[in-house]
């Protein structure tokens, strides 16, 4: 594919009703661009104002995220010929406070990852060697399952539940807990679970699959919260009255 493709940004100074508007540029497609090429290029070129977020370029870090076409994605490693459209449209994550343009506040994801407990929480005593899962052990392999997510925040923007209630703590921080509560190495599992057990928690996702369609990673949160919800009924008849 050659020529310019034609790039609708929504764009918003982030002031509380102030009214956001779409501006179309036109960039020289290149082989190989991906989309945050096209909007560097954009911010290069055109117009120095247009605020974005990027870090790692790589597909590491996930602050390049944005709604693509309709879709939360990691930007960098969307290719434009894969979208196969001459248009894209781009506006910033839903459910994030906007910054300016398609640059969001993280602020309300990493306040409600850090109430799930994100954190690794020995349960024994530091111990001289490490204490290894074997890699081919079942824990070890339901925790594959979940463990690579990268706190990019496209789960918690595609969750309507998180739209509709900023209690509910979103797909990331259920998955992280779902992580380390499945480690045996962790001692803080029933903590979680007494926390989870709420509306605002397990209780309050409505299996829309969402996350884990936006998810880059490949990971399922929609997976993670339905066995945490079987972990949340199992602790309900250990936990002592
Ligand atoms: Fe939301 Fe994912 Fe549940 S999109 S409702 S957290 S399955």
């Amino acid at each position: 594919m050659h020529g310019n493709i034609t790039v609708k940004i929504l764009r918003s100074d982030g002031a509380e009703g102030a009214p956001a508007r779409f501006q179309t540029f036109q960039v020289a497609r290149e082989p190989k661009m991906s989309v945050l090429d096209a909007v560097a290029k954009i911010q290069s070129t055109q117009d120095a104002s247009l605020a974005y977020r990027y870090s790692c370029r790589a597909g590491m870090c996930g602050t390049c995220s944005m709604r693509v076409n309709g879709k939360n994605r990691w930007t960098c490693r969307t290719s434009v010929d894969n979208l196969k459209s001459d248009t894209i449209t781009l506006e910033p994550l839903p459910n994030y406070p906007v910054i300016r343009d398609l640059a969001v506040d993280m602020k309300p994801f990493f306040e409600n990852y850090r109430k799930a407990i994100p954190q690794f929480s020995p349960a024994q005593p530091r111990r001289a060697d490490f204490a290894r899962i074997p890699q081919d052990a079942p824990e070890r392999r339901e925790i594959n399952q979940h463990v690579e997510c990268i706190t990019c925040g496209n789960c918690f923007g595609a969750c309507s539940l998180v739209g509709s209630s900023s209690a509910y703590l979103g797909p990331a921080a259920l998955n992280r807990a779902y992580v380390l509560i499945s480690d045996s190495r962790d001692g803080a599992a029933r903590e979680r679970l007494d926390i989870l057990n709420a509306h605002s928690g397990v209780w309050g996702c409505h299996t829309q699959f969402n996350c884990s369609d936006a998810c880059p990673m490949g990971i399922s949160p929609t997976r993670a919260i339905q066995k945490l919800k079987r972990k949340e009924i199992l602790h309900a008849f250990t936990r002592p009255f």
